[in-house]
Protein backbone atom coordinates (compact mmCIF):
# COMPACT_ATOMS: atom_id res chain seq x y z
CA UNK A 1 0.00 0.00 0.00
CA UNK A 2 1.75 2.95 -1.24
CA UNK A 3 5.06 1.41 -1.12
CA UNK A 4 6.35 2.41 -4.77
CA UNK A 5 6.60 6.28 -3.43
CA UNK A 6 5.58 9.18 -5.35
CA UNK A 7 4.50 10.70 -8.66
CA UNK A 8 6.63 13.59 -8.44
CA UNK A 9 5.92 14.78 -12.32
CA UNK A 10 2.64 15.72 -11.50
CA UNK A 11 1.02 19.23 -10.03
CA UNK A 12 0.33 19.53 -6.43
CA UNK A 13 -1.76 21.74 -4.13
CA UNK A 14 0.65 23.90 -2.22
CA UNK A 15 -1.48 26.32 -0.16
CA UNK A 16 -4.51 28.66 -0.75
CA UNK A 17 -3.66 31.87 -2.89
CA UNK A 18 -5.05 33.78 0.10
CA UNK A 19 -3.19 31.78 2.67
CA UNK A 20 0.31 33.27 0.54
CA UNK A 21 0.39 36.63 2.38
CA UNK A 22 1.93 38.02 4.81
CA UNK A 23 5.61 35.90 4.92
CA UNK A 24 6.83 33.36 3.95
CA UNK A 25 5.03 29.57 4.31
CA UNK A 26 6.63 26.49 5.09
CA UNK A 27 4.73 23.11 3.93
CA UNK A 28 5.63 19.44 3.48
CA UNK A 29 4.79 18.03 -0.04
CA UNK A 30 5.75 14.55 -0.78
CA UNK A 31 8.39 14.13 1.92
CA UNK A 32 9.45 17.28 0.86
CA UNK A 33 9.81 20.44 3.19
CA UNK A 34 9.13 23.85 1.11
CA UNK A 35 8.93 27.31 1.69
CA UNK A 36 6.63 29.30 -0.61
CA UNK A 37 6.78 33.15 -0.71
CA UNK A 38 5.45 35.82 -3.18
CA UNK A 39 7.93 37.93 -5.44
CA UNK A 40 7.22 41.86 -5.89
CA UNK A 41 5.30 41.28 -8.89
CA UNK A 42 2.50 38.97 -6.70
CA UNK A 43 3.71 35.83 -8.87
CA UNK A 44 4.55 33.05 -5.91
CA UNK A 45 7.69 31.15 -5.82
CA UNK A 46 8.61 27.67 -3.96
CA UNK A 47 12.43 26.88 -2.82
CA UNK A 48 13.59 24.12 -0.66
CA UNK A 49 12.61 24.97 2.65
CA UNK A 50 16.23 25.15 4.69
CA UNK A 51 18.89 27.29 3.92
CA UNK A 52 22.04 25.57 2.91
CA UNK A 53 24.46 27.81 5.65
CA UNK A 54 23.17 26.14 8.99
CA UNK A 55 19.92 24.72 8.16
CA UNK A 56 17.28 27.12 9.24
CA UNK A 57 14.08 27.05 7.97
CA UNK A 58 13.51 29.59 5.46
CA UNK A 59 10.10 30.36 6.80
CA UNK A 60 12.00 32.48 9.75
CA UNK A 61 13.34 34.72 7.35
CA UNK A 62 12.43 37.97 5.21
CA UNK A 63 11.33 38.61 1.82
CA UNK A 64 12.50 41.53 -0.08
CA UNK A 65 11.85 42.06 -3.33
CA UNK A 66 12.14 39.20 -5.16
CA UNK A 67 14.42 37.27 -2.71
CA UNK A 68 13.80 35.71 0.68
CA UNK A 69 16.71 36.03 3.18
CA UNK A 70 17.80 33.74 5.52
CA UNK A 71 16.68 34.46 9.37
CA UNK A 72 19.85 33.33 11.33
CA UNK A 73 22.99 35.27 8.94
CA UNK A 74 21.37 36.36 5.90
CA UNK A 75 22.01 34.20 2.84
CA UNK A 76 19.47 35.46 0.42
CA UNK A 77 18.07 33.52 -2.63
CA UNK A 78 16.33 34.27 -5.81
CA UNK A 79 12.83 32.64 -6.66
CA UNK A 80 14.91 30.02 -8.44
CA UNK A 81 16.71 28.87 -5.14
CA UNK A 82 20.10 29.95 -6.21
CA UNK A 83 22.19 31.70 -3.74
CA UNK A 84 22.70 35.42 -4.63
CA UNK A 85 24.12 36.90 -1.90
CA UNK A 86 26.14 36.11 1.68
CA UNK A 87 26.96 38.78 3.43
CA UNK A 88 30.16 40.24 4.99
CA UNK A 89 32.02 38.43 2.13
CA UNK A 90 32.58 38.77 -1.89
CA UNK A 91 31.64 35.30 -3.41
CA UNK A 92 29.15 33.09 -2.48
CA UNK A 93 30.31 29.02 -1.68
CA UNK A 94 30.33 26.34 -4.26
CA UNK A 95 26.78 24.05 -2.90
CA UNK A 96 25.05 27.24 -1.70
CA UNK A 97 22.15 27.13 -4.09
CA UNK A 98 19.19 25.14 -3.07
CA UNK A 99 16.08 23.78 -4.97
CA UNK A 100 13.61 25.93 -6.58
CA UNK A 101 10.03 24.59 -7.93
CA UNK A 102 8.05 25.74 -10.19
CA UNK A 103 4.80 27.14 -9.25
CA UNK A 104 1.42 28.79 -10.79
CA UNK A 105 -1.86 30.21 -8.97
CA UNK A 106 -4.59 29.11 -10.17
CA UNK A 107 -8.43 28.82 -9.08
CA UNK A 108 -7.45 30.24 -5.74
CA UNK A 109 -4.72 27.96 -5.41
CA UNK A 110 -0.96 27.89 -5.85
CA UNK A 111 -0.04 24.84 -7.37
CA UNK A 112 3.44 23.18 -7.78
CA UNK A 113 5.10 21.00 -9.79
CA UNK A 114 7.02 18.41 -7.62
CA UNK A 115 8.85 16.91 -10.78
CA UNK A 116 11.71 17.31 -13.42
CA UNK A 117 11.38 21.42 -14.14
CA UNK A 118 11.54 20.89 -17.91
CA UNK A 119 8.16 18.58 -17.93
CA UNK A 120 6.04 21.37 -15.82
CA UNK A 121 3.38 22.37 -18.22
CA UNK A 122 0.46 24.52 -16.68
CA UNK A 123 -1.48 23.55 -19.39
CA UNK A 124 -2.13 20.14 -17.57
CA UNK A 125 -3.60 21.88 -14.14
CA UNK A 126 -7.06 20.63 -13.57
CA UNK A 127 -9.96 22.99 -15.37
CA UNK A 128 -12.71 24.04 -13.55
CA UNK A 129 -15.68 24.64 -15.28
CA UNK A 130 -17.83 27.45 -15.27
CA UNK A 131 -14.89 29.52 -13.16
CA UNK A 132 -16.09 33.31 -12.65
CA UNK A 133 -19.54 32.61 -14.38
CA UNK A 134 -22.03 34.84 -12.92
CA UNK A 135 -24.46 32.01 -13.28
CA UNK A 136 -22.46 29.73 -10.86
CA UNK A 137 -21.89 29.57 -6.61
CA UNK A 138 -18.66 29.37 -5.39
CA UNK A 139 -17.89 27.91 -1.31
CA UNK A 140 -14.70 26.67 0.05
CA UNK A 141 -13.39 26.04 3.39
CA UNK A 142 -9.85 25.82 5.10
CA UNK A 143 -7.62 22.93 4.12
CA UNK A 144 -8.56 19.76 5.90
CA UNK A 145 -5.14 17.61 7.72
CA UNK A 146 -5.82 13.80 7.88
CA UNK A 147 -3.75 11.47 9.71
CA UNK A 148 -4.08 9.01 7.06
CA UNK A 149 -1.90 8.02 3.54
CA UNK A 150 -3.05 10.23 0.71
CA UNK A 151 -4.25 6.51 -1.01
CA UNK A 152 -6.94 5.84 1.86
CA UNK A 153 -8.46 9.49 0.67
CA UNK A 154 -8.01 8.11 -3.21
CA UNK A 155 -10.10 4.98 -2.46
CA UNK A 156 -12.81 6.44 -0.28
CA UNK A 157 -13.20 8.94 -3.59
CA UNK A 158 -13.79 6.40 -5.70
CA UNK A 159 -16.35 4.68 -3.63
CA UNK A 160 -19.70 6.06 -3.31
CA UNK A 161 -21.03 3.22 -1.94
CA UNK A 162 -19.39 4.29 1.32
CA UNK A 163 -21.88 7.39 1.34
CA UNK A 164 -24.44 5.33 2.65
CA UNK A 165 -22.78 4.41 5.81
CA UNK A 166 -20.59 7.20 6.57
CA UNK A 167 -22.84 10.15 5.43
CA UNK A 168 -26.08 8.73 6.41
CA UNK A 169 -27.44 12.21 8.09
CA UNK A 170 -25.34 14.47 4.71
CA UNK A 171 -25.00 13.20 1.52
CA UNK A 172 -26.12 9.79 2.35
CA UNK A 173 -29.86 8.11 2.25
CA UNK A 174 -31.04 4.37 2.12
CA UNK A 175 -31.87 4.59 -1.49
CA UNK A 176 -28.22 4.48 -1.91
CA UNK A 177 -26.88 1.25 -0.89
CA UNK A 178 -27.87 -1.37 -3.85
CA UNK A 179 -27.53 0.44 -6.73
CA UNK A 180 -24.22 -0.74 -8.72
CA UNK A 181 -21.43 1.10 -9.55
CA UNK A 182 -20.21 1.78 -13.36
CA UNK A 183 -16.30 2.14 -13.81
CA UNK A 184 -14.76 3.49 -16.65
CA UNK A 185 -10.75 4.07 -17.34
CA UNK A 186 -10.02 7.41 -18.45
CA UNK A 187 -6.33 8.59 -20.07
CA UNK A 188 -5.49 10.37 -16.45
CA UNK A 189 -7.62 8.00 -13.79
CA UNK A 190 -10.72 6.43 -12.87
CA UNK A 191 -14.45 7.55 -12.97
CA UNK A 192 -16.90 5.75 -10.92
CA UNK A 193 -20.72 6.56 -11.56
CA UNK A 194 -23.87 5.61 -11.04
CA UNK A 195 -27.74 6.67 -11.55
CA UNK A 196 -29.90 6.24 -8.42
CA UNK A 197 -33.28 6.74 -9.71
CA UNK A 198 -36.68 7.67 -8.12
CA UNK A 199 -35.45 8.52 -4.98
CA UNK A 200 -36.34 11.51 -2.19
CA UNK A 201 -34.04 13.87 -2.55
CA UNK A 202 -31.14 13.62 0.86
CA UNK A 203 -30.64 15.89 3.56
CA UNK A 204 -27.85 17.75 2.33
CA UNK A 205 -29.23 18.91 -1.13
CA UNK A 206 -32.93 19.50 -0.16
CA UNK A 207 -32.48 23.09 -0.06
CA UNK A 208 -30.74 23.11 -2.93
CA UNK A 209 -32.60 20.90 -5.54
CA UNK A 210 -35.16 23.57 -6.76
CA UNK A 211 -37.84 20.84 -7.71
CA UNK A 212 -40.56 19.01 -4.94
CA UNK A 213 -40.75 15.17 -5.40
CA UNK A 214 -38.40 12.45 -5.81
CA UNK A 215 -35.33 13.05 -8.49
CA UNK A 216 -32.76 10.92 -10.53
CA UNK A 217 -29.73 11.70 -9.41
CA UNK A 218 -26.17 11.18 -10.68
CA UNK A 219 -23.21 10.03 -8.58
CA UNK A 220 -19.96 10.58 -10.64
CA UNK A 221 -16.59 10.65 -8.83
CA UNK A 222 -13.34 11.36 -11.30
CA UNK A 223 -10.52 10.63 -9.43
CA UNK A 224 -7.62 11.40 -11.65
CA UNK A 225 -3.21 10.47 -10.69
CA UNK A 226 -2.03 10.89 -8.73
CA UNK A 227 -4.96 12.28 -6.21
CA UNK A 228 -7.38 15.10 -7.47
CA UNK A 229 -11.37 14.09 -7.81
CA UNK A 230 -13.58 16.01 -9.14
CA UNK A 231 -17.34 15.25 -8.18
CA UNK A 232 -20.33 15.73 -9.57
CA UNK A 233 -23.74 15.13 -8.40
CA UNK A 234 -26.67 15.84 -10.31
CA UNK A 235 -30.18 16.01 -9.37
CA UNK A 236 -33.28 16.05 -11.97
CA UNK A 237 -37.20 15.54 -11.49
CA UNK A 238 -37.80 11.74 -11.33
CA UNK A 239 -38.01 9.99 -14.92
CA UNK A 240 -35.58 13.01 -16.53
CA UNK A 241 -32.40 11.52 -15.79
CA UNK A 242 -30.96 7.77 -15.93
CA UNK A 243 -28.27 6.05 -17.71
CA UNK A 244 -28.02 7.51 -21.24
CA UNK A 245 -29.05 11.10 -20.08
CA UNK A 246 -26.25 13.37 -19.99
CA UNK A 247 -25.60 17.92 -20.79
CA UNK A 248 -27.67 19.92 -21.17
CA UNK A 249 -29.85 19.23 -18.64
CA UNK A 250 -33.32 20.59 -18.36
CA UNK A 251 -33.65 23.83 -16.84
CA UNK A 252 -35.44 22.73 -12.86
CA UNK A 253 -31.53 20.34 -12.84
CA UNK A 254 -29.53 21.17 -9.76
CA UNK A 255 -26.10 20.41 -10.32
CA UNK A 256 -23.01 20.48 -8.10
CA UNK A 257 -19.54 20.09 -9.18
CA UNK A 258 -17.08 19.44 -5.75
CA UNK A 259 -13.10 20.02 -6.72
CA UNK A 260 -10.70 17.72 -4.24
CA UNK A 261 -7.11 18.42 -4.12
CA UNK A 262 -5.12 16.17 -1.65
CA UNK A 263 -1.67 17.01 -1.33
CA UNK A 264 0.79 14.20 0.57
CA UNK A 265 2.92 15.63 3.08
CA UNK A 266 4.39 12.08 3.85
CA UNK A 267 3.27 8.58 3.99
CA UNK A 268 0.86 9.28 7.25
CA UNK A 269 -0.51 12.77 6.79
CA UNK A 270 -2.35 14.40 3.81
CA UNK A 271 -3.93 17.94 3.31
CA UNK A 272 -7.72 17.88 1.52
CA UNK A 273 -8.58 21.58 0.13
CA UNK A 274 -11.63 21.48 -1.84
CA UNK A 275 -14.36 23.60 -2.97
CA UNK A 276 -17.79 23.04 -4.70
CA UNK A 277 -19.84 25.22 -7.92
CA UNK A 278 -23.45 25.05 -7.49
CA UNK A 279 -25.54 26.70 -10.58
CA UNK A 280 -28.03 27.68 -8.08
CA UNK A 281 -28.62 31.08 -6.29
CA UNK A 282 -24.80 32.14 -7.02
CA UNK A 283 -24.91 35.51 -5.39
CA UNK A 284 -26.31 33.70 -2.20
CA UNK A 285 -22.78 34.38 0.53
CA UNK A 286 -25.38 32.82 3.36
CA UNK A 287 -25.97 29.96 1.02
CA UNK A 288 -22.10 29.43 0.65
CA UNK A 289 -21.08 29.62 3.95
CA UNK A 290 -23.64 27.21 4.66
CA UNK A 291 -22.78 24.57 1.82
CA UNK A 292 -18.97 25.17 3.49
CA UNK A 293 -20.33 24.13 6.94
CA UNK A 294 -22.07 21.52 5.23
CA UNK A 295 -19.48 19.77 3.70
CA UNK A 296 -16.87 20.12 6.36
CA UNK A 297 -19.33 18.67 8.41
CA UNK A 298 -19.42 15.83 5.85
CA UNK A 299 -15.91 15.29 5.31
CA UNK A 300 -15.05 15.43 9.13
CA UNK A 301 -17.24 12.04 8.83
CA UNK A 302 -15.20 10.91 6.07
CA UNK A 303 -11.48 11.99 8.05
CA UNK A 304 -12.32 10.23 11.23
CA UNK A 305 -13.31 7.05 9.49
CA UNK A 306 -10.16 6.98 7.72
CA UNK A 307 -8.47 8.04 10.62
CA UNK A 308 -9.18 5.02 12.29
CA UNK A 309 -8.78 3.39 8.81
CA UNK A 310 -4.99 4.10 9.36
CA UNK A 311 -4.74 2.97 12.68
CA UNK A 312 -6.35 0.12 11.89
CA UNK A 313 -3.72 -0.49 8.73
CA UNK A 314 -0.76 0.53 11.55
CA UNK A 315 -2.01 -2.07 14.19
CA UNK A 316 -4.04 -5.41 12.84
CA UNK A 317 -1.91 -8.17 11.51
CA UNK A 318 -2.35 -10.32 8.20
CA UNK A 319 -4.11 -10.19 5.20
CA UNK A 320 -7.51 -8.10 4.72
CA UNK A 321 -10.20 -8.98 2.27
CA UNK A 322 -11.41 -6.77 -1.03
CA UNK A 323 -15.31 -6.62 -2.32
CA UNK A 324 -16.95 -5.67 -5.04
CA UNK A 325 -16.82 -2.13 -4.51
CA UNK A 326 -13.11 -1.86 -4.29
CA UNK A 327 -13.03 -2.60 -7.72
CA UNK A 328 -12.66 0.99 -9.03
CA UNK A 329 -9.57 1.83 -6.19
CA UNK A 330 -7.66 -1.25 -6.84
CA UNK A 331 -7.48 -0.26 -10.61
CA UNK A 332 -6.75 3.09 -9.20
CA UNK A 333 -3.36 1.95 -7.10
CA UNK A 334 -2.72 -0.78 -9.72
CA UNK A 335 -2.34 2.21 -12.47
CA UNK A 336 -0.90 4.93 -10.55
CA UNK A 337 2.03 2.39 -9.16
CA UNK A 338 2.72 1.56 -12.75
CA UNK A 339 2.76 5.12 -13.22
CA UNK A 340 5.03 5.76 -10.57
CA UNK A 341 7.41 3.20 -11.51
CA UNK A 342 7.51 4.09 -15.12
CA UNK A 343 8.29 7.72 -14.17
CA UNK A 344 11.11 5.74 -11.89
CA UNK A 345 12.66 3.82 -14.41
CA UNK A 346 13.01 7.07 -16.72
CA UNK A 347 14.76 9.19 -14.28
CA UNK A 348 17.41 6.30 -13.41
CA UNK A 349 17.95 5.64 -16.94
CA UNK A 350 18.53 9.49 -17.96
CA UNK A 351 20.72 9.90 -14.77
S1 LIG B 1 21.51 29.38 8.70
FE1 LIG B 1 20.86 30.50 7.05
S2 LIG B 1 22.29 32.05 6.82
FE2 LIG B 1 23.08 30.83 8.44
FE1 LIG C 1 -17.15 10.64 2.01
Amino acid sequence: MGKTGWLRNAWYVAAWADELTEGPLERQIIGEHIVLFRQESGAPAAVSAFCSHRRLSLAKGRVTGDRIACGYHGLEFSADGACVNVPCQNAVPKGADIRGYRVEERWGLVWIWMGEAALADPATIVEVDHWGSPDWGYNCGAAMVYDCNYLLIADNLLDPSHVAWVHQTSFGGTSCEAVPMRIREAPNGFTVSRWITDAPVTPFYRDLVPFDGHADRLQQYEVRYPSLAVIKAVFVPAGEGGEGSGEPWGPRAFVMDSYNFITPENEGRSRYYWFQMRNVRPDDADLSMAMSAAVLAAFSEDLEVLNEVQRGMDTATGPFVSIATDAGPLRFRNRLERLIEAEQAAHTKVR
